[in-house]
């Protein structure tokens, strides 16, 4: 978090606590039309429609984005009666950062948003930031007389960092501030947030993991209202490029062994304006017993999640029922370097497409993880645009047109040939390009966004880089195309890029290249996928009524 955030903290405090009026939402149903209050008092209404939505230059079309104004992480993601709940970090006013909330939305397929009322709302506590969401299926917290509910851990920010909670007896829909907050606090750390709790079975007690400035710590709980100390760890692993954040530990199987399994630490590293990458997310592989976590590599190794420009803050849905064996990860498609200069009117903030993640060994016996986007995408598939098979490019000509679009999915294995580079150019016109690529010489995979439109911030029109090492002599690229990013999943999603890219509109075309020599394109599949507000386009209108 930047030193601005405080400032900004501090002021806007002030200024909320004085709002007693703006402490509830409604949400209203009005002949097909929704009504969503931001806050009370006198109302002001505007519409929203899905075919703006639909329009919109940027608005990505099977990406999460806020219904208005400023978003960040993703907050409290918690799986609870068929339905998936997305939090997220929301300043309701303006599309710039302030003084956060938690915005909501729910969704049956991970693919398909309803938006629902703001969850969480600034109290005398301070700011609603970054915290998880967990069922607490026996009452442990005794919110629920017995049954079960969901409950929200997340940080508060005023002077102080402090942890306090929330609970919602009612499937998410209302959350009440328990009155015992803040439920953790220290007197002496500047950065302390970011509370990520899970229930551990082995031991029967809940466990939060906390980022702390240069370390993570675990606390243990066994009602989620009194924390005791358990651990630390990190302050000479990993990359310490930026302040530690944002955390998230899990247990998964590794592919391909007996039961092998190992547990994943996630820590985000905030912005560092010596460092070109901005705020990026690393990853630990090891074990925890409880209380504590031990590292399987050399402290110095560093493990990106994404080596794109934005994927922040990223965790995984809490509760998913076992027997679906899946843990699912999203992130915020942004960068806190140019986070609030993206060029976008009535919204700020979206999503990466929700990715399913993995462990695999590798050549080199070690464990790494890997993410591919969630099944469920493939409901979005519309027309296939191109089906090739054994096209050499780059003996006569060195590139070839193979489709149109913005929303697109494509899957292709190129086996090595003589060329240097090669690749797929997408959103493409006389003056725009985002090149995907592969580097033959250096074996890595790239992004070039120097030429892929507007330009947020100097560091922005790059080319970039991230190690890919072939199988066969192939490499395998499954790419995500919206209206302003690009996802790669290369070999199976043992490496993953993530990019924003602010192209017009009619920059569309998709092609393949090849550079000083030839490449085989061993096969390519691209699909259009259908936007997710077609089904509304034209037919349903959001209202929104705010102060
Ligand atoms: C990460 C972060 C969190 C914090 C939140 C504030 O992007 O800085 O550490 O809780 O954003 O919006």
């Amino acid at each position: 978090m930047k030193s601005f955030k405080k400032v900004v903290i501090v002021i806007f405090l002030i200024f909320i606590l004085s709002l007693t009026a703006c402490s509830g939402t409604s949400f209203t149903n009005n002949k097909g039309k929704k009504e969503i209050t931001a806050s009370k008092g006198e109302k002001q209404m505007s519409t929203i429609s899905y075919a703006d939505f639909y329009k919109d230059k940027y608005r990505p079309q099977f990406h999460f984005t806020p219904l208005k104004n400023w978003m960040n992480d993703p907050n409290g993601m918690v799986y609870y009666k068929g339905e998936y709940h997305l939090f997220y970090q929301h300043y309701p006013y303006d599309i710039k950062w302030g003084a956060m909330h938690w915005g909501h939305a729910v969704s049956k397929d991970l693919i398909h948003w309803e938006y629902l009322p703001i969850a969480l709302w600034p109290d005398d506590n301070g700011f609603i930031f970054s915290g998880s969401a967990v069922v607490d299926w026996n009452d442990t917290s005794g919110f629920f007389k017995g049954g079960s509910g969901l409950v929200a851990i997340f940080t508060q920010a005023a002077a102080k960092q402090t942890q306090s909670i929330a609970y919602s007896t009612d499937d998410g829909r209302t959350w009440t501030m328990y009155k015992g907050n803040p439920v953790l606090v220290d007197e002496t750390a500047k950065d302390f947030r970011d509370p990520r709790v899970f229930w551990y079975k082995p031991g029967g007690y809940w466990v939060m993991v906390l980022a702390v400035g240069d370390h993570v710590r675990f606390y243990t709980s066994s009602n989620l209202k009194e924390w005791e100390f358990a651990s630390e760890f990190g302050k000479q692993d990993g990359s310490h490029e930026g302040v530690w954040e944002c955390p998230d530990l899990f247990e998964l199987p590794v592919e391909g062994t007996n039961g092998q399994s190992k547990w994943v630490l996630i820590v985000s590293i905030g912005d560092n304006p010596m460092a070109p990458e901005g705020s990026r997310t690393q990853y630990f592989i090891g074990h925890f017993d409880g209380k504590r976590f031990i590292n399987d590599n050399p402290k110095e190794t560093v493990l990106w999640l994404d080596y794109g420009r934005d994927n922040y803050a990223g965790v995984t849905w809490s509760d998913i029922p076992e027997k679906q064996k899946r843990r699912i990860f999203i992130g915020w498609m942004s960068n806190w370097k140019y986070a609030g200069r993206t060029p976008t009117t009535s919204w700020r903030g979206a999503m990466t497409f929700p990715r399913e993640l993995k462990l695999f060994k590798d050549e080199d016996g070690r464990i790494y993880l890997a993410q591919q986007p969630v099944r469920e995408l493939s409901k979005l598939r519309d027309k296939r645009l191109a089906n090739l098979k054994k096209v050499l490019i780059g003996s006569e000509k060195a590139t070839l047109p193979v489709a149109s679009g913005d929303l697109l999915e494509i899957i292709a294995e190129f086996e090595l040939g003589t060329a240097e580079e090669f690749g797929i150019k997408v959103r493409k016109s006389d003056s725009q390009e985002t090149i995907v690529g592969y580097d033959a010489i250096q074996k890595k995979l790239f992004i070039d966004r120097s030429r892929s439109g507007d330009i947020v911030d100097e560091t922005f029109p790059v080319k970039h880089y991230a190690p890919l090492k072939t199988r066969n002599n192939k490499i395998r690229l499954h790419i995500l195309v919206d209206r302003s990013s690009v996802e790669i999943f290369a070999n199976d999603g043992k490496v993953v890029m993530t990019d924003l890219i602010f192209p017009d509109i009619d920059s569309q075309n998709v092609e393949l290249f090849s550079k000083d020599g030839t490449v085989k394109v061993t096969s390519l599949t691209i699909y259009k996928l259908r936007s997710i507000y077609e089904k509304y386009y034209s037919a349903e209108e959001l209202l929104i009524s705010e102060k």
